[in-house]
């Protein structure tokens, strides 16, 4: 990890000080498909990442959140507008330095959790020695230590959620991008899990932007929290939480803390009845 936040500071310290990656007037259309119309999912859409930043994203479902990690990932080509990371465009394919953890279970089937963790080392050519050492921190870090010669169907949601982070994380990515990461874990290891994240994030460096449906980790984990609108979703409102950088769970317990929570809310509130085609109730 160490390696990625040496390379990490030296861009951030060249031309943009304190850009990691940038998205600048981003839309994303799906085009017509099988009876149905062309599908505006998200912006015109603008966001600054700073380098080394926690950022949590909220929105109504079906705002294009997942859209928006698609296109800041490179895995899909926005409609018009711009993605920088490190300073280059970012197009049609995942950055070296990058990690994306999909809302979607993405584990290989066929391949036990090991295998599943090692897969992208391998591929990239790290030598056998390194790739053990990684491989058998990310699988004690995700607590799947018992189960490393298990396959996915052997596994519940949550575990083999677990087993994608660890394939991510064991990459070393600068940029983290996850989606709903947490959304089949119980509410006690979710929190557990938050920390686990807080602490891998100040370790390494890295920029991390998180996907969440749930508010109190939204505010619990960020920086900075960006509230999306209905579909297409673009942001209304970004909240910065000036917690310290040394939190964990145990921040829930100040008394600041439900009103950034309750202020998330707030801005969520009538949006979220918009998506679910209620928007006369949220007035
Ligand atoms: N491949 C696709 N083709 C057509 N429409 C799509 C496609 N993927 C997503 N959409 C549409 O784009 C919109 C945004 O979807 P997206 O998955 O980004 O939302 P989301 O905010 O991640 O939702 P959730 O919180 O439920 O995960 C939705 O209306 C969805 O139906
Ligand atoms: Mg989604």
């Amino acid at each position: 990890m160490k390696t990625g936040a040496t390379r990490l500071t030296a861009v951030a310290t060249a031309a943009q000080p304190d850009i990691h990656a940038r998205l600048e007037g981003v839309t994303r259309i799906y085009p017509p498909r099988a009876g149905h119309g062309e599908v505006h999912a998200l912006g015109p859409i603008s966001l600054d990442l700073r380098a080394g930043e926690f950022f949590s994203v909220v929105g109504p479902s079906g705002c294009g959140k997942s859209t928006l990690l698609d296109v800041l990932s490179g895995l899909a080509v926005p409609s018009a507008g711009t993605v920088e990371f490190e300073g280059k465009p970012v197009r049609g394919e995942v950055p070296d330095g990058v990690g994306v953890v999909f809302q979607e279970d993405a584990s290989f089937p066929w391949l036990t959790v090991e295998d599943n963790v090692s897969f992208g080392l391998r591929r990239s050519g790290v030598d056998g020695t390194e790739t053990k050492r990684r491989v058998d921190f990310a699988i004690g870090f995700m607590g799947l230590r018992d189960f490393r010669r298990a396959y996915p169907s052997q596994l519940s949601g949550g575990m083999r959620q677990r087993v994608c982070i660890a394939r991510t994380l064991v990459l070393q990515p600068r940029l983290i991008l996850l989606d709903e990461p947490f959304g089949a874990l119980d509410q006690q290891t979710r929190l557990l899990m938050g920390d686990e994240l807080l602490r891998l994030w100040r370790e390494t460096s890295a920029t991390v932007l998180l996907i969440t449906h749930a508010l109190d980790e939204a505010n619990l984990l960020s920086d900075r929290i960006g509230v999306m609108s209905a579909r297409p979703g673009r942001f209304i409102e970004i909240v910065e939480t000036g917690w310290p950088r040394e939190r964990d769970s145990r921040l829930a317990e100040r008394p600041d803390f439900g009103a950034v929570t309750a202020r998330l809310w707030s801005y969520l509130r009538a949006e979220s009845m918009q998506a679910l085609g209620q928007g006369s109730m949220a007035r």
